[in-house]
């Protein structure tokens, strides 16, 4: 498989959390970017000034997905129903837009040519399989993001088992960073609430682990994985350091160094009580490892929750 020489690169989802940092990144590295997004919940806000082509659309629309994708060298594909909550309000949407608008995107790169396809996926196509995720475990979804996703990843292996389209699926932890006032995964929440209420809350006991890794380190994974000649293959793209959500608290609470009331909530129905992984086949395949310890990180996110904190206040008084 040839790797991808520089030029176009459309980013699905583009003004999402991991687009705009993604974005930001090609640009730095001399791309030129388009950005395919429907704004349901990405902010154009977050794209602002930035010399890019925004192409405001729905990846279900075939006929447009079919327009804009040809001329482009390389395709990520973020765009998605993104979390647990969404698939169990509305399985059949999830369905639609996690498996028809993958199969869109993949349809018109193969009609294309496009070389290279990178799938945003998650842990979630893994679902019961004990920790640590890794990539040559069965998946066993519990949810139906876990099996739109498993899906999504099935349907890029076969399109480069079929039409030799260089695909690769990349299975992000839990991704925190700029650019996520709109996200309600725990780290936004944590410093939204902060911002908003000084105080924080955690679910159930707090002893439930997560793998958190930096934003800037997975874009970092997306950008080797795009450049790189590797296809058909999946990787886990995190830390494989295990944190509690009472240790992240106290983190956060350290980080945003002011008092922060701290409480305990109902457990979540269905919660993992434990989720990191193993990251050995991308440190030696893609040569990629992640950088930015938590404590770094966390002091980037909260600089840029803290810098931003009017838009973000503006925002939820509208919502
Ligand atoms: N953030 C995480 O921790 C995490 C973890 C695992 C996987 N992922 C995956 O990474 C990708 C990006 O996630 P994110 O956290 O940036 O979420 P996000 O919601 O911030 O970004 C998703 C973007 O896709 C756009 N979009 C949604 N449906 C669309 C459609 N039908 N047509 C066009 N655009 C559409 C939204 O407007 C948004 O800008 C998703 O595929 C998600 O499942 C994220």
């Amino acid at each position: 498989m040839e790797p991808m020489k520089r030029g176009t690169v459309l980013v699905t989802g583009g003004a999402g959390f991991i687009g705009a940092n993604l974005v930001r990144l090609f640009l730095e590295h001399g791309y030129r970017v388009t950005v395919l997004d429907n704004l349901s919940t990405g902010r154009r806000e977050y794209l602002k000034g930035l010399p890019i082509r925004f192409v405001k659309g729905d990846i279900l629309d075939l006929e447009l997905v079919s327009q804009v994708v040809p001329g482009h060298a390389g395709v990520v594909h973020l765009a998605a129903q993104t979390g647990v909550p969404g698939s169990l309000q509305d399985p059949r949407r999830d369905c639609e837009v996690n498996v028809l608008g993958t199969l869109n995107l993949l349809e018109a790169c193969r009609h294309a040519d496009v070389g290279r396809f990178v799938f945003a996926s998650s842990n979630a196509p893994l679902g019961r399989q004990p920790p640590p995720a890794t990539e040559d475990k069965a998946p066993l979804p519990i949810s139906p993001y876990g099996a739109s996703k498993l899906a999504g990843e099935g349907y890029c292996l076969a399109y480069h088992g079929s039409w030799g389209l260089g695909t690769v699926v990349l299975r992000f932890a839990n991704v925190y960073g700029p650019y996520s006032a709109h996200k309600s995964s725990v780290v936004a929440k944590f410093f939204k609430d902060i911002l908003a209420q000084g105080r924080i809350t955690i679910d159930g006991d707090g002893q439930q682990t997560r793998d958190f890794i930096y934003v800037d380190d997975l874009c970092r994974a997306i950008l080797l994985a795009l450049e790189s000649d590797v296809a058909g293959e999946v990787f886990q793209i995190a830390t494989g350091v295990e944190t509690s959500i009472q240790r992240l608290a106290q983190m956060v609470q350290e980080v945003a160094g002011r008092p922060v009331a701290l409480r305990h909530g109902p457990a979540r129905r269905g919660d993992i009580r434990k989720n990191y992984s193993a990251v050995e086949k991308a440190r030696k395949v893609l040569g990629w490892e992640p950088r930015v310890g938590l404590e770094e990180g966390l002091q980037e996110t909260w600089r840029w929750f803290s810098q931003e904190g009017a838009m973000i206040r503006r925002w939820s008084e509208r919502e």
